[in-house]
């Protein structure tokens, strides 16, 4: 059933009360508000109403097996979501290193959490985002609120309220405006339900692997052995976090990474170009500041000077998106960093998923 979708814009520094109770309303009576977040908008409806999950599945056109991040306003709420007995110290150090912030943390849940809004798992996963507007509606929406990134499922994550209405318009009530998403990428995931005490990474994000190893009393970190797909481990390694095996983030048009030394790089795509365009195929290029006007494709993305990892995080989905909206069929991207620490370990694991994993070293 269609419903009339409103857009609402706030204040990103100061959201207006009045405005934020109104979407608080929406979520108390069982419906769906999209809702920026420092990382990228979410999609979201009341976590402690199975109803409401539901509805958030059928809205994004996701498997109901791919569990929902539960987001909360309030440190001391973790203990709430996640079965208080069973928190180890980790998350509360890593709580207050991190939250309000881009670190979701997988814990058991607690029994108030309905099964549709874990995908029908026992652990929860739980963010403490710092956005103002995103707080607000935590805050009036009861506390807490169950939010996938407010995308279609497959299509990139959205960054801007303009994104979400492509997505969304008529499956949710409302979508509040906040401008463009700071970060770009979504949420570092990690997990803290291994008996050995060592926080698991089951999807990198703006807080890196270097960044967790470096909290006080952290026993260790180490990666999902499914993220190790990205250097080359076999397909059969199952990730952890069922949201990593669907096919996510891919433009319509083939998408090749290119990775070497920088001429190297350009070449090889300049030669990919001309050859599509020959073949008649519109063709897209993301390319770095220093590159992108070197290139004769229909559509070049400046995806920020090379080595800025922050401006490549921040552009990417949108890139991807405006690849679709102009109608590319060929893209080639200069591979951003060497996507191995720091930053570029999620620019690299999002513009690989985009990809298919097709990369070309030149
Ligand atoms: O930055 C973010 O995390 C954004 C904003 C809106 O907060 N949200 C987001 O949600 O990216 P989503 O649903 O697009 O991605 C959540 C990922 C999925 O891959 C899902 O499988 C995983 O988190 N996940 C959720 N609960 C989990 C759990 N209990 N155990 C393992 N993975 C879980
Ligand atoms: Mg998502």
């Amino acid at each position: 059933m269609a419903v009339e979708t409103r857009l609402i814009r706030l204040d990103p520094d100061a959201p207006e009360e009045a405005l934020l109770a109104e979407a608080g309303a929406v979520i108390r009576a069982g419906g769906l508000v999209a809702f920026p977040t420092e990382t990228v908008y979410g999609l979201g409806g009341d976590a402690l109403n199975a109803e409401s999950s539901r509805r958030i599945y059928a809205a994004k056109g996701r498997p109901s097996d791919n569990p929902l991040i539960v987001h909360i306003a309030r440190r001391e709420d973790l203990a709430r979501v996640a079965d208080a007995s069973r928190i180890p110290e980790t998350a509360w150090r890593l709580a207050e290193a991190f939250w309000p912030g881009p670190l979701t943390m997988v814990l058991w849940a607690d029994d108030c959490i309905p099964r549709q809004t874990t995908g029908g798992l026992d652990t929860v996963a739980v963010r403490f985002p710092s956005d103002r507007i995103a707080q607000g509606l935590i805050r009036a929406g009861g506390g807490f609120i169950a939010a996938p990134s407010a995308n279609r499922s497959g299509r990139p994550s959205p960054t801007t309220a303009a994104h979400c209405l492509e997505d969304l318009d008529g499956r949710v009530e409302m979508i509040l405006d906040g401008g463009q998403s700071t970060i770009g990428l979504e949420s570092t995931i990690v997990d803290l339900t291994e008996a050995d005490g060592i926080v698991t990474i089951l999807r990198p994000g703006y807080v890196t692997r270097e960044a967790l190893a470096a909290v006080p009393g952290i026993a260790g970190v180490r990666l999902d052995p499914a993220l190790e797909k990205q250097t080359g481990v076999p397909d059969e390694v199952r990730p952890k976090a069922p949201g990593m095996k669907y096919r996510h983030y891919a433009p319509k048009g083939a998408l090749t990474i290119v990775m070497g030394d920088p001429m190297a790089v350009s070449q090889y795509i300049n030669t990919s170009i001309s050859t599509a365009r020959a073949a008649g195929k519109r063709t897209g290029v993301l390319a770095s500041a220093e590159t992108s006007d070197s290139y004769a494709a229909d559509l070049v993305c400046n995806i920020g000077a090379r080595g800025d990892e922050e401006a490549a995080a921040h552009t990417l989905f949108g890139a991807l998106r405006a690849c679709d909206e102009a109608g590319i069929e060929v893209i080639c991207a200069e591979a951003p960093g060497d996507g191995t620490s720091g930053l570029s370990a999620a620019v690299m694991n999002r513009l690989l998923k985009a990809a298919g994993y097709h990369v070309i070293k030149v």
